[in-house]
Order: C-alpha cells, then structure tokens, then sequence
C-alpha cells in the first residue's frame, strides 16, 4: 500500500510538473518577445519575422561598408509597392491611354476633320513667332521620347521583353533610360519657357465660359468667338504647366535618389509620377488629334508659324479683331498674301 502510495505521488508530481512547464513556457518566450514596455524586443531570439515587420515596418541588418541602407532587409510597403508597379500602373496606364485612342478614333469617325468653313481665302496672319514654335518644339519631342521611354518602363517588360529577347530589352532599356533622364533637362526647361511665354493669355475669363456653355468648335458646328486660345487650349496649357510640374518633381526624387526623402516618399513618388505620366500622355494624344488630322488649317500654326485669314476668323476671331487693329506695329497682326514672306 505504503509503495502504490509513493508510485501515485511520483505520477501526480510529474504531471503536476508537466502542468507548470507547459503554461510558463510560452508566458517565458513572450517575456523575451517583448520588451516590458510591450513593444516587441527584436533581438529576442524566439521573435517572430512577422510581428518585427508589423511593429517596425521595417527589418534592417547590420552592414559594415558607408551606405547602411544597404543593411535594409524587409519592408513590407516594398512589396505593396512592387504590386502597384507590377499590375495597378499598367492597367490605370492601359485603360487612360488606350481609351483616350478608342474615344479618339470614334470622334475622328463620327465628327471627322473640322473643316474651314468658308475655304481658304489665300490670306495668312502670322499666329507664333519662331521662338515660340522653337520652344514648342523642344518641349513637345522630349515630351515623345520621355513617354515612349517611361512606357518601357511600365510595359517593356510585358510587351517588349519577349520579342527581342532580354539581351536585346536589357540594352534598349539601357538607352530608353539614358535618354529619359537627360532629356528631363530640356524638358523641364521647356515647361518654365512656356509658362513665361504663354501664362497672359491663358488666365480663364468670360469669354471662355461662353465658349463652354456653346460646345467649342469642335462638338457642334457652332464657332464661338475666342481670343488668341480657347477654352479648350488653355485647358491643354494647365495640363502642361501642371502636369510638367509634376512629373519633374516626382521624377527627380527618383532621379536623385535619398536626397530629399526615403524609401516610402520614392515609393510615393513612382506611383504619383507614374499615374500622371499615363494621365499627361492621354491629354497630349487629344492635343495632337485637334492640332493634326482633327482640324483643318491647325497644324500650320506651328509647323509655318502662319494660319490662314479664314480659319483665325472662324476659331479665334476676338484674336483676329485685336491683332488687325494693331497691324501697324509690327510683322504680328499684318495679314498677307499666302507663301509672300513677312517683312
Ligand atoms: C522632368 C521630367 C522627368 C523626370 C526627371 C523623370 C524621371 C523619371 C525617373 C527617374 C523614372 C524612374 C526610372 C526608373 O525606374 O529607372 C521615371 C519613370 C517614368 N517616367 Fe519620367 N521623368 C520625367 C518626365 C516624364 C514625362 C513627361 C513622362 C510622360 C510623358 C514620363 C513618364 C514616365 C513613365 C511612364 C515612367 C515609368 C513609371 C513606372 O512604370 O514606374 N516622365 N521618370
């Protein structure tokens, strides 16, 4: 009796110790999880990965050269970021442009050229200088090549990549990148110069409403007067001024990495650059349909630097008015025979 007594004491303490140890186990191993603060202690060795990166957003190592950042391991806004540049961007990115062209070739079938009403009457009026069409000019191809090479960015992995080959891709890309960051210069520069250049005669007015309220020239075939730019044309001026801010503020933070902020602004600043790239290049596309095949007679404007009597008349005629009246003082304003030079 004396023995079976001791064996069921020995049973009742072993399990009575089994008892102790498995409740205090994990109570210990979260006391050395945590600091008694209750912040997670991360160099407890049972720490998990994935509280650490919930608590600190962030896992660094410790690297021995200058750039400590080097030493960054885990971020979890780095993947989040990788899913908005892998798959959110190309779609926003797609769907903007590739529906801008959609709604584009309906228009262009359904409206077709806006035409010069009465014909041309042989007559030119100078409409911008070669300075101003200089400017235009070296805006308007860094702008083009500033697209095409961001877009490889966007889709050339997609698109491109399988193709040519990833030898092949890997060089373009090389090139694409080249010319997109150093034709940011001119570019930059070109959005200041136009700006400057146009700011006086794109500040919305009266004028401009009216020309709204009536559907511009381009949706009916009623002609609203306007002055030297339309409603519509200074709505293409903002786009510019603003979406060219934009994108060389966001684009040289990710030019000019770490200098004016961290990580999570760079992240930032790739998805705003991003989506306003895709927005600007949609506008533009609308910008070049009216200045191209959507309008007979615009495109001269920038190309010769003339237009003809006829279409001032019918698109800008406050514009017409006013330069006539101050023919005397100058080239600008003086109609002439067309193919005659200025004087
Ligand atoms: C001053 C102007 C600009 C600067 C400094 C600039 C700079 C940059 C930089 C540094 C990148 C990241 C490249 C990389 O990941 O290696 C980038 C990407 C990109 N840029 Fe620009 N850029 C400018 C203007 C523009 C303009 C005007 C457009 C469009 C017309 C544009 C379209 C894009 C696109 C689509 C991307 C790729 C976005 C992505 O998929 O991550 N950029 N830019």
């Amino acid at each position: 009796m004396a023995r079976l007594l001791a064996h069921a004491r020995f049973i009742v303490g072993a399990l009575a110790l089994m008892f102790v140890v498995t409740v205090a186990a994990p109570a210990s191993a979260q006391q050395a999880v945590r600091n008694p603060d209750g912040s997670v202690n991360p160099t407890a060795s049972a720490v998990q990965e994935d509280q650490l990166l919930r608590q600190l957003r962030i896992i660094d190592g410790r690297v021995s050269i200058p750039d400590k950042k080097a030493g960054n391991l885990e971020q979890p806004a780095g993947r989040d970021w990788r899913e908005f540049h892998q798959k959110t961007l190309p779609w926003i990115a797609a769907i903007v442009i590739l529906g801008m062209l959609a709604a584009l070739i309906i228009f262009y079938l359904t409206r077709g050229m806006v035409k010069i009403e009465r014909g041309r009457s042989g007559r030119v009026i100078v409409r911008f200088n070669a300075l101003e069409r200089f400017f235009h000019w070296m805006t308007a191809s860094c702008f083009i090549v500033l697209a095409l090479s961001g877009l490889n960015i966007t889709f050339g992995k997609l698109l491109l990549a399988p193709i040519f080959g990833i030898d092949a891709f890997a060089a373009w890309s090389q090139w694409a990148k080249y010319a997109h960051n150093y034709l940011s210069f001119p570019f930059t520069i070109g959005v200041v110069l136009i700006l400057l250049m146009w700011v006086a005669n794109n500040i919305p007015n009266k004028v401009d409403v009216e020309w709204v309220k009536r559907g511009g020239g381009i949706i009916g075939n009623d002609h609203p007067p306007a002055e030297r730019f339309n409603a519509g044309q200074k709505m293409i001026y903002w786009i510019v001024i603003l979406g060219g801010t934009a994108s060389a503020i966001t684009g040289y933070l990710l030019m000019f990495p770490f200098y004016a902020t961290g990580i999570e602004g760079m992240q930032t600043a790739q998805a705003v650059h991003g989506v306003v790239a895709a927005l600007f290049i949609a506008a533009m596309l609308g910008h070049i349909y009216i200045g191209t095949i959507g309008m007979e007679g615009a495109f001269e404007a920038m190309g010769e630097g003339t237009v003809d009597e006829n279409w001032a008349r019918q698109h800008h005629a406050l514009w017409l008015d006013e330069e006539k009246a101050r023919a005397g003082s100058g080239p600008r304003g003086q109609v002439r025979a067309a193919g005659t030079p200025a004087e």
